[in-house]
């Protein structure tokens, strides 16, 4: 027979009381304050994006994004001796990323933010590569990162940025989430690129054609699955709440991308 002394009861209780508090604050903060629980993490802003964060001379920051089929960025250079702190997230599907000669290995999960620390304390490049089946161009994904001396990063020319477009149309398409299947330079990616886009006649998976235009355009966005451009893309756009005057900016915007 199982025996309960007092102090035993007591903590029971006291555990209980505590449990109970929990849930009434959990309770709150969700309903006072509108505190959830983040479905996507990649809608941290941070994670967005691929870059290199210094913190301080020898310690760094890297964010890198996996999307079919790149990593961003692509081409990293730390000076030697250099901690650098890699995050890791993806953008449409599952990727990994392996470092070679390191034994950093992290999946890139839509909605995940993976994380890993590396040292390097030699001049080296390294390679990384895709290691989880992704499609078509999986085998073509791959990124270097460049550890160099002290001397060598202190002379490196540094790119200047580019700088972002300004125009509404491109805020809109931004935040809109749209540049992370198109991009507006011609890179690939999992929608077309808007480069040259406007004005020009596409095929679609009906066999009719159809000439991209301010019509074309708006039903595209209000209607993604009436009209699909024969099969080149692996998935479909999705819907997204735009007014018609936001369309209007989006299309000025696609125009001036010759
Ligand atoms: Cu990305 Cu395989």
């Amino acid at each position: 027979m199982l025996s309960v002394t007092q102090l035993e009861k007591r903590i029971i209780w006291i555990s209980l009381a505590f449990a109970v508090v929990l849930l009434g604050l959990s309770a709150l903060a969700i309903n006072l304050f509108h505190v959830g629980l983040p479905t996507c993490l990649t809608d941290i802003k941070p994670f967005q994006k691929g870059e290199l964060i210094t913190h301080s001379p020898t310690h760094y920051e890297l964010h890198y994004v996996a999307r079919m089929w790149k990593f961003e960025p692509e081409d990293v250079t730390v000076p030697a001796g250099s901690t650098v702190d890699i995050y890791l997230s993806a953008a449409d599907v599952t990727h990994g990323l392996i470092m070679l000669g390191t034994n950093l290995n992290l999946m890139a999960v839509p909605g995940v933010v993976n994380y890993a620390r590396v040292k390097f304390d030699k001049p080296r490049v390294y390679q990384l590569l895709c290691h989880e089946f992704c499609g078509t161009g999986h085998d073509r994904m791959a990124a270097e990162l460049h550890v160099v001396d002290a001397a060598t990063f202190a002379a490196r020319p540094s790119p200047p940025p580019a700088p972002e477009p300004t125009h509404p149309g491109y805020k809109l398409l931004d935040a809109n989430l749209c540049t992370t299947c198109h991009s507006i330079d011609g890179q690939p990616g999992i929608g077309p690129t808007f480069k040259g886009l406007y004005g020009r006649t596409e095929k679609l998976r009906d066999g009719s054609t159809v000439a991209v235009n301010d019509a074309f355009i708006r039903e595209k966005i209000l209607h993604p699955d009436a009209k699909i451009v024969a099969g080149r893309f692996e998935q479909e756009m999705p819907k997204t709440d735009l007014s018609s005057e936001e369309i209007e900016e989006i299309i000025e915007y696609i125009q001036t991308l010759k």
